[in-house]
């Protein structure tokens, strides 16, 4: 469920029209409704009930600080794969103690940040990687609180870009090597190991994969504690799907997913840690652009909107499909026709959708791009020297701008002549109000 909806032909995110916001922002702007995030992360929440889990939501999904807020604020602590994530996660007020860190290639300067910062666990992922923490944690004199993170050789059965839980993955320790692993972190000095991790992927819509998983790593629990290791902690990573199209197989609630859990941990003993990230803002946010041209090729229909690929990649790297809608709604009498909707960036895959049954589309008409709230800002870049799209929240009937559009000023004050260049800049060519989108 989400706050996106027509209300008297227009296109609403909660209380406020998505065009007002287009008039003061200019297209394409990102757009997240504060509801729909504050619902899904208690519906989460609430899923596993008495116990208490800690429920570290995924910044890379988005890391904008005032996102981060809201969800700080219900509770939620921060999965961060970064020192820069762990900035941000800080930043917008969300405790060290409910912060792990996960990612298998954790700098030494990372660790002594996060071990300065007193982060809840590091999730490790090689024999390697333990013996650099320790030794960063020894010349501190401090102990690290870790988990290990398994590789189960689980399929999640999602697409193979964002599939992490096969053996031929470069994520986790492999299955074969988790005793011996837990058995070198017990000599460590700068190791207290807490726990085990796991995480098989993203977007899984089929409760099996997860279930396959984590009975393994339940079974692996016992083992460790027959074999005297300490086990208190069980991560069970992200990977949660959500719905994209309405006519797709609706993926597992977080009822139905909690349920398994509980079967699965049943007297084990252990604090349940879950890293979702998809599931909380993914159906909270929304792209909304415009069509600058349509152009009738021999065999298609092409709308060129404002936005393109570097501000939502999804699409170009996962084939993923997006609702489309357009802001105006289209009366129940409108035909559809099948249109190829595309960004102006100068590559094929700059495709947002192909053959889309779509109402007829003009010049300056305005579409959102549905579920978008995760991995859309968070992975945009500047590809073809476009601006970061600016990021609006909405709470009931009040919006403000969260990520303001840079000036191309600003754009360019970030490069710099070498002194045997002539090395003073002037920037020409446009002024900070030509950059403010088509408002
Ligand atoms: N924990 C770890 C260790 C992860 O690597 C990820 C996601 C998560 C948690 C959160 O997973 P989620 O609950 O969001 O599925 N850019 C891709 C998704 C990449 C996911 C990377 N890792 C996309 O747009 O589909």
């Amino acid at each position: 469920m989400n706050h996106f909806g027509y209300r008297g032909g227009w296109l609403f995110a909660e209380d406020v029209a998505l065009s007002a916001i287009a008039r003061e922002v200019g297209t394409p702007f990102y757009c997240y409704s504060t509801a729909t995030m504050t619902r899904h992360f208690t519906v989460f929440r609430d899923a596993f009930g008495i116990n208490d889990a800690l429920i570290c939501f995924a910044v890379k999904a988005n890391p904008n600080l005032a996102v981060l807020r809201v969800l700080g604020d219900c509770g939620a602590g921060a999965d961060v794969v970064s020192q820069g994530e762990m900035i941000r996660a800080l930043t917008a007020g969300i405790p060290a103690n409910r912060i792990v860190f996960s990612g298998v290639g954790k700098s030494r300067q990372e660790m002594e940040a996060a071990l300065n910062a007193g982060i809840y666990q590091f999730n490790v992922e090689s024999e390697a990687e333990l013996e650099a923490l320790s030794q960063v944690a020894v010349s501190m004199n401090l102990v690290a609180p870790v988990a290990l993170r398994i590789n189960p050789d689980v399929d999640a059965g999602t697409h193979k870009n964002i599939s992490t839980g096969k053996a031929e993955n470069k994520f986790g320790i492999a299955w074969a090597r988790a005793e011996p692993t837990f058995a070198l972190a017990a000599t460590l000095p700068g190791i207290n190991v807490k726990g085990i991790d796991v995480h098989i992927g993203s977007q899984i819509t089929d409760l099996t994969p997860f279930e396959m998983a984590f009975s393994k790593v339940a079974d692996l629990v016992r083992d460790l504690r027959e074999k005297g290791h300490t086990i208190e902690r069980l991560d069970l990573g992200g990977g949660l799907g959500i719905p994209y199209a309405a006519d797709e197989k609706a993926p597992p609630l977080p009822d139905a997913y909690a349920k398994m859990i509980r079967r699965l941990t049943d007297g084990l003993n252990v604090r349940l840690v879950f890293e979702p990230g998809r599931m909380i803002t993914g159906n909270a946010g929304v792209l909304v652009t415009q069509v600058l041209y349509t152009k009738q090729a021999e065999s298609k229909t092409f709308a060129i909107v404002d936005a393109a690929m570097n501000d939502l990649m999804r699409p170009a790297l996962y084939d993923a499909w997006h609702e489309i809608l357009p802001l105006k709604e289209a009366g129940p009498g409108i035909s559809r026709t099948a249109i190829d909707v595309v960004g102006p960036v100068c590559e094929s895959t700059d495709v947002f959708a192909t053959d889309r049954p779509l109402p007829p589309l003009e010049e300056g008409d305005a579409l959102a791009f549905l579920s978008a709230g995760a991995y859309g800002a968070a992975q945009a870049s500047e590809y073809n020297s476009r601006p970061l799209v600016p990021e609006v929240m909405v709470d009931g009937d009040r919006f403000a701008v969260i990520r303001s559009r840079p000036s191309y000023e600003e754009m360019m004050a970030r490069e710099a002549l070498p002194s045997w260049l002539r090395p003073k800049l002037t920037v020409a060519g446009g002024t900070d109000s030509e950059n403010g989108g088509a408002a």
